[in-house]
């Protein structure tokens, strides 16, 4: 090649790499998450050991639970604790092990190839006694897109079912909220608070004695217009099933407190949410639901990404424990949390 031949190659190689990676990387959030599923390739079984139940709640592990109720092959999960020097991953729910370090099998000989993965999808203020677990995982698992293995409660997919999605007109009131456990230090108190001042909330949960069964919850819910999403911690990601579920499964709008608008705007359908930071007063913030309530046209603009997009629930253990199969291929075999602390804190 003569000199100016092999510049305008190169150049054509940087041009390419360049749309290449940029294109790469304009598949942030939902489509990329998408991506990660098509990339699972199983040659052999992958072995997943469930160290301990979170909360104390135990379910059948009996056959092969990843391919019978989630489809996916070649991951085999056990609880059964004899069987860790075969296991390709262990995982350990943060909640036990916090107050008892002593569940770890620290005394055990570990495999080499063997991972172990800490697990919590708590937000960082219930996640005590990190400093202690410095320098024994190798992998973190949580709602957190940058977790090793990212289990969000609930993810956004592209591909709607093609349907106009009409909210029904008949609600009874304007806005709910299920609050089990107030703290009136916590940041959504105070919103409450005050918003209520301007506009009339239903509260149910245990806190206002008036817990809802599984049953009635999205019924409940879904006799107002708006739901307060609101998280009981704002910490990076930390989107919980007050949106996924309490509100989208129940077909209001959800009005959303927890991380930044850009985090929502990454994660949740486009135009399916109000940020309460959008509104400089919990008034102004009044004033807007009211003018919503007042035009249907307006309020049912919220429900418009149902037909480009849909919603996916992440909400069993089962189900975030196959996952690791799914995303194992992609994950950084050497690693470890030498300061476990420090990461769940970023
Ligand atoms: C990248 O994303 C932007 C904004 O979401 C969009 O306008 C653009 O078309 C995308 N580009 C490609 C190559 O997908
Ligand atoms: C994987 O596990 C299944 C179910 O236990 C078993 O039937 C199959 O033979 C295993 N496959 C490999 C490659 O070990
Ligand atoms: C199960 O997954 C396989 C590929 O892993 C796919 O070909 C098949 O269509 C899936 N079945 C269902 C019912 O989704
Ligand atoms: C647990 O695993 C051990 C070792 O593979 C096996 O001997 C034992 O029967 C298993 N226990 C149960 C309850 O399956
Ligand atoms: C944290 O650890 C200490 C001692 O290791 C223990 O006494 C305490 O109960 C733990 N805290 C929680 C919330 O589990
Ligand atoms: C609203 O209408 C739907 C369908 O007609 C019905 O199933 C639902 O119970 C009604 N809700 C209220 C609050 O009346
Ligand atoms: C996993 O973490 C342990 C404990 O820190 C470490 O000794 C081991 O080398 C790590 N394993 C891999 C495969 O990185």
């Amino acid at each position: 090649m003569t000199p100016s031949v092999s510049r305008v190659f190169l150049l054509l190689l940087l041009f390419s790499l360049l749309t290449s990676s940029l294109l790469y990387f304009n598949l942030s959030g939902p489509t990329l998450s998408l991506l990660k599923h098509q990339q699972h390739v199983p040659k052999r079984n992958i072995s997943i050991l469930l160290w301990h139940w979170p909360f104390g709640r135990s379910f059948r592990l009996r056959g092969d639970k990843c391919l019978s109720k989630y489809n996916i092959s070649g991951c085999l999960l056990s609880d059964n604790t004899s069987t860790l020097p075969a296991a390709d991953v262990v995982v350990f729910h943060h909640q036990e092990l916090s107050g008892d370090h002593s569940l770890l099998p620290l005394h055990r000989d570990r495999p080499a190839s063997q991972h172990w993965v800490w697990m919590s999808m708590e937000p960082p203020i219930n996640n005590v006694n990190l400093s202690q677990l410095n320098g024994l995982f190798n992998w973190t698992m949580s709602y957190r897109r940058d977790a090793d293995i990212s289990v969000p409660y609930g993810q956004t997919l592209l591909g709607g079912d093609g349907h106009v999605f009409t909210p029904a007109p008949n609600r009874s009131c304007l806005v709910s909220w299920v609050v089990s456990r107030y703290h009136p230090k916590q940041a959504r108190s105070a919103v409450y608070q005050s918003l209520k001042k301007y506009v009339p909330i239903q509260v149910y949960g245990r806190w206002n004695k008036r817990p809802l069964s599984e049953r009635k919850l999205l019924p409940t819910i879904s006799k107002c217009l708006f739901y307060l999403s609101f998280e009981n911690s704002e910490a990076t990601d930390y989107i919980s099933e007050k949106l996924w579920r309490n509100a989208f499964q129940a077909g209001v709008v959800p009005v959303v407190l927890g991380p930044r608008k850009a985090t929502y705007e990454a994660l949740a359908p486009p135009g399916s949410f109000i940020h309460v930071s959008d509104f400089r007063s919990t008034a102004g913030l009044a004033a807007y639901l009211k003018h919503v309530a007042a035009d249907m046209k307006e309020y049912e603009k919220f429900f418009q990404w149902h037909q480009t997009h849909r919603i996916k629930t992440y909400t069993h253990w089962i189900e975030r424990l196959c996952q690791i199969c799914v995303q194992y291929p992609s994950l950084k075999p050497n690693k470890v949390y030498e300061h476990l602390e420090d990461w769940v804190h970023s």
